[in-house]
């Protein structure tokens, strides 16, 4: 596969569907690389590996670091790093901290949530050459201040909200947007709307492309596991399995054997 760059990502509206997955560490990144367009370093992290209730803890560094497992192995997809919450919270702070992330990691870029009151500050960075991925609709940074996950565009009224927020951050400059937790017909409007791909996540399947955290669709995960994941494998029934064949074999000293010794 080959490596997408900005303008390929931008050209594929409406000529190629985009694949994009979440990626933390250099062990699933390596198999993930050139198997999918497009590697989100998600600040999703703070759930899926650390266990918090949200997004809302994670921080620079940690992103940093992780960006900097994946990058490590990543030649053939695309990286983007999340900016986690407070990260952006003024033009100055989101100038300092994105380009402490170009520098600190090899990132293609990185990726805001927020729509119009956010388009300032993505202007802001793109007029200093940082690659800006948007991300509206349901946005996991402002769960805790809206008391929890609302699914976005229920009306016409906030679907028109949503139109001006993608209207707002292709003209500041964005090349693509992750659009999440939108109701599906709202979703196939919100993406024509703009002439970047939208990048859905529960917004159905008229939308440019699609993204999904890794340990949701591969079973890795086996609590909550939202409505719009695809399951494509029993990660968990697997590595359970194994640990208990693993433990069988210990206690049936048939591991290790000669070929596994010194
Ligand atoms: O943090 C993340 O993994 C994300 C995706 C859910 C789009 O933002």
């Amino acid at each position: 596969m080959k490596k997408l760059n900005i303008q390929d990502i931008k050209a594929s509206k409406n000529i190629k569907k985009l694949s994009m997955v979440t990626a933390y560490d250099a062990v699933f990144a390596k198999l993930f690389d050139g198997n999918i367009d497009i590697i989100l370093v998600g600040d999703s992290l703070n759930m899926s590996f650390a266990n918090s209730s949200d997004t809302v803890g994670a921080t620079l560094k940690q992103m940093i670091y992780h960006t900097q497992a994946v990058c490590s192995v990543a030649n053939s997809s695309f990286v983007v790093c999340d900016m986690p919450f407070g990260s952006v919270a003024t033009r100055k702070k989101a100038l300092k901290n994105a380009i402490k992330v170009y520098k600190q990691t090899k990132a293609d870029a990185i990726k805001i949530e927020g729509g119009a009151d956010m388009a300032d500050t993505i202007k802001y960075l793109t007029s200093r050459n940082i690659a800006c991925m948007g991300h509206i609709g349901l946005m996991p940074q402002v769960s805790r201040a809206q008391g929890g996950y609302k699914v976005r565009g229920k009306d016409t009224e906030d679907t028109k909200a949503l139109i001006e927020d993608a209207k707002a951050i292709e003209k500041a400059g964005v090349f693509a947007i992750v659009l999440e937790g939108v109701k599906a017909d709202m979703a196939a409007d919100i993406t024509k709307a703009v002439s970047v791909p939208i990048i859905g996540i529960g917004a159905g399947t008229d939308v440019d492309g699609q993204v999904l955290v890794w340990s949701d669709m591969f079973g890795f995960n086996d609590g909550f596991v939202p409505k719009f994941v695809r399951v494509y494998m029993d990660g968990a029934g697997l590595i359970r399995e194994n640990l208990r064949q693993f433990t069988t074999d210990i206690q049936e000293d048939s591991f290790p054997d000669k070929s596994e010794q010194y």
